[in-house]
């Protein structure tokens, strides 16, 4: 391995690595059957310190580095995927922005349970009509005395059923673009905000992804995160550290089907010897192995960047459209090795396969990834 890790670090993957084949493993695939939102494994992944890695001990948190986050992520992204997408919202885009923007109050109240674990948490920005172009959102937030009212649906939230408190934006002035958006801690059990329509995905079985419907829901100005107008530069802060972990999630993944499909390879056997030994697999298994490998150094390289408090923007966004696009080069591979066997149930390839089809998607699509690289490189930016 050309990064070289820290006897620290390494002493986190090793643990956590520990803790995912024994206990998350365990009932990944039931779990991808039962859709069954695996509350357990948090609230022990919560001891272990993983639901806010980055977040200092004060505040609940484990104040560890980037790069062993994303050692961690990919560690229980191995195991199950459904779980590692509600471990990265809540370490980076929940987690980090009440870090970022939240006054001594807001952390004390809403940061410390959740870098804890004790409560999962959301982060709402979507909407039906607005995905890619968060600016076209059209939810609003009216100020009334001293508190706010918001107005509007959020859509594939993750966690949007079993999270406690939803960080969600909302317009409070129409006409100011990208500075009219602001973001707001909203209480589960406030007046006003009904949890929606659940999705029946392809994967990611275990991890809810729902409507939010905001009606009229009050919540005090004390609740505002950041500033009025803060709201897109808190999702968009917040994003780039969720896009490293959608790297190390799609890592994560793509080790666990490489693996699955070498072990395969070794013990299958056709025209008379094992498939290992046959060169189509042989140099299969050889590009899949660097593909995984040059996913691995661009990841470390962005966390480190992060944890040396560089710039890290364009770096997140290479990561993410690089391991992304990679895990689904790297599934459907495992499963063509795996012939007719990596079609079915049986085996976890088919799994990985799906969960692996949304990481080009959300968090930014691919072609969004595109946009922030290509204007960071020519400086020259270009709308989408
Ligand atoms: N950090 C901090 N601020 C940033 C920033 C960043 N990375 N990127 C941009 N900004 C700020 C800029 O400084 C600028 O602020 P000022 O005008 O005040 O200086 C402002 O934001 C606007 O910047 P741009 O003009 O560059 O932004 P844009 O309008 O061109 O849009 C975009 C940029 C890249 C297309 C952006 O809209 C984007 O990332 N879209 C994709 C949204 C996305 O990823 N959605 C996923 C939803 S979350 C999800 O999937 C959750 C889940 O549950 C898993």
């Amino acid at each position: 391995m050309l990064f070289k890790l820290t006897d620290e670090q390494l002493m986190i993957q090793n643990m956590v690595k520990e803790f995912s084949r024994k206990v998350i493993a365990a009932t990944a695939a039931e779990r991808d059957k039962t859709k069954a939102f695996p509350a357990e494994n948090f609230r022990q992944m919560g001891e272990l310190g993983l639901m806010g890695m980055m977040i200092p001990e004060v505040y609940g948190g484990e104040a560890a580095d980037a790069v062993s986050y994303v050692l961690a992520l990919s560690e229980i992204a191995y195991s199950c995927a459904s779980t590692s997408v509600v471990m990265s919202v809540q370490n980076s885009i929940v987690c980090e922005s009440l870090l970022k923007f939240g006054t001594e109050e807001q952390k004390l109240k809403f940061l410390v349970p959740l870098a804890s674990g004790d409560i999962i948490g959301a982060f709402a920005l979507t909407e039906p009509d607005a995905g890619s172009d968060p600016v076209s959102q059209t939810a609003t937030a009216v100020k009334e005395g001293d508190s706010y009212v918001i107005n509007g649906t959020k859509r594939f939230i993750t966690s949007g059923e079993n999270s406690r408190v939803v960080l969600v934006t909302a317009k409070t002035d129409e006409s100011a673009g990208h500075r009219g958006i602001s973001c707001f801690i909203v209480p589960k059990g406030t007046p006003g905000l009904v949890v929606g329509h659940l999705e029946d995905k392809m994967g990611l079985r275990a991890s809810d992804t729902t409507d939010l419907i905001f009606e009229n829901c009050r919540v005090p100005c004390a609740n505002i995160l950041g500033k009025e107008g803060d709201g897109f530069k808190i999702a968009m802060s917040g994003l780039d550290s969720g896009r490293i972990g959608i790297a190390a999630q799609s890592l994560g993944v793509a080790q666990a089907a490489f693996d699955a499909a070498v072990k395969y390879a070794q013990t299958r056997k056709q025209f008379g010897s094992a498939i290992s030994k046959h060169q189509a697999i042989r140099f299969q298994i050889a590009d899949m192995a660097t593909q995984i490998e040059a996913a691995r150094q661009l990841i470390f390289s962005a966390a480190s960047m992060k944890d040396r408090k560089e710039p890290y923007t364009k770096e997140a966004s290479i990561a993410k459209l690089f391991a992304s696009e990679m895990v689904n080069k790297i599934t459907a591979r495992a499963i063509q090795i795996h012939g007719g066997y990596g079609f079915t149930k049986d085996y976890n390839v088919e799994r990985y396969y799906r969960d692996a089809r949304v990481f080009t998607i959300y968090e930014g699509t691919s072609e969004i990834q595109r946009i922030v690289i290509s204007n960071h490189v020519l400086k020259d930016k270009r709308k989408p």
